[in-house]
Formats: C-alpha cells, structure tokens, sequence
C-alpha cells in the first residue's frame, strides 16, 4: 500500500486495515481517491434514482445505499465499522443502535412528529453520531436525509452546501463541522 493519505478537518482518518479495504491498489494520492468516490457516488446516485424500494427508514436499505455509494472503491463498503473512531459510537453498538434510529425516524414519518427539514435533520445527526461506516458517513447521510424528504416526505432536499463543495476545505466546511455552535 503506497498511498498516504492527508485528511481535510473533520474526516475520519482510516486505519490501515481499512485501508487495505481499497478496490484500487494502484492509486497513490488523495486526489485520485476523491475522483474514484466521486464516479461510485454518482453511480450510486443513478441507482437511486431509478430505485423503487419503499422501505428508506429502515437499517437494511441505510446499508445497502452505502454499499452502493462506496462498494466499487472499498470492500468494506456497507459493512459496519468495527474500530473506535474520535466520532461514533462503540461498533458493537452500531446495529442496535442503527435500528432504533430507523423505527424512531419511521415512527416520525407515520405520526408527523417533526416537520420534513427537522425529521432530515435528526435523522442526518444521529446517522453521523452513531458512524456506522468506516467513512463515508457524513456523505451517506446526507444522501440518506434527502432521501426521506424526497421520497417519504415528498419534499425538496436540503442545500447542504449551497454550491460549495464540502470535500474542499474551506469557510463552508468549518462551519458544516462545527454546526450552530460554531457559528
Ligand atoms: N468533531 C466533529 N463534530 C461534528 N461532526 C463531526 C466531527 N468530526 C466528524 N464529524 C462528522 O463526520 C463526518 C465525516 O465522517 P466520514 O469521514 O465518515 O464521512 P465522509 O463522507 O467521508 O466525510 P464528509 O462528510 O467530509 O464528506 C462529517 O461530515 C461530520 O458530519
Ligand atoms: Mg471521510
């Protein structure tokens, strides 16, 4: 493995056994890493769109859409975490806890509990407290939160970067991390 990698604030670094998790063995830099992510992401994203599951607050399709973002570029790509991170969970508490998220939200949804936008946003928060990846967790729960607004809430997404680009370092990406604490 000759790849280093240097991480933007906020990232999960990843382990060297995670590491090992790269589909690619070729590549050597960061940027190469980002590119390859970003083609999975968009055909993950193109899957769906064309998906017709109806079960989105559920812990099977949370795992499967990260299988999906990130499984052609990492094998462990919809599998849960299994060492501590700085953010997340214990991992032998990430499958319950997962769960209960999943029937909380769904339990939302049916009783209307929150408007759409705060559903998305508790949903987006505990998802990236929980971390039940190796990485890819702020991105998954993104997605997944625009997911239940658009398909069980029938609702717009949210505009989680206003045009800028949250993988780059910058302004938008400090107050993402710190959140409204921060700002
Ligand atoms: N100190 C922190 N406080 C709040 N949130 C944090 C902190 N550190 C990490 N996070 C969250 O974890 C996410 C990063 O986790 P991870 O690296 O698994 O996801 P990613 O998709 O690779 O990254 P990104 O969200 O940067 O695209 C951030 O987006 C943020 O939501
Ligand atoms: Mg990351």
């Amino acid at each position: 493995m000759t790849i280093k990698l240097e991480y933007p604030e906020g990232a999960t670094p990843l382990d060297p056994n995670e590491l090992g998790g790269l589909k690619y063995k070729h590549i050597t830099t960061h940027g190469e890493l980002d590119e390859l992510e970003q083609a999975n992401i968009a055909s993950g994203l193109r899957w769906l769109a064309r998906m017709r599951r109806k079960d989105i607050l559920s812990d099977d399709f949370a795992i499967e859409l990260h299988r999906r973002l990130f499984g052609e570029v990492w094998d462990w790509a919809g599998a849960f975490r299994q060492t501590g991170k700085n953010i997340g969970v214990d991992p032998i508490q990430i499958g319950i806890q997962l769960r209960d998220l999943m029937d909380d939200a769904r339990y939302w949804a049916e009783h209307k509990t929150y408007p759409p936008k705060e559903a998305a946003v508790r949903l987006h928060h505990r998802l990236v407290f929980i971390h039940p990846f190796s990485n890819g967790n702020g991105r998954h729960a993104r997605i997944m939160a625009d997911t239940v607004l658009d398909r069980v809430y029938g609702t717009e997404p949210i505009d989680w970067t206003a045009g800028a680009d949250l993988q780059k370092i910058g302004e938008r990406r400090t107050a993402y991390i710190a959140g409204p604490e921060g700002s």
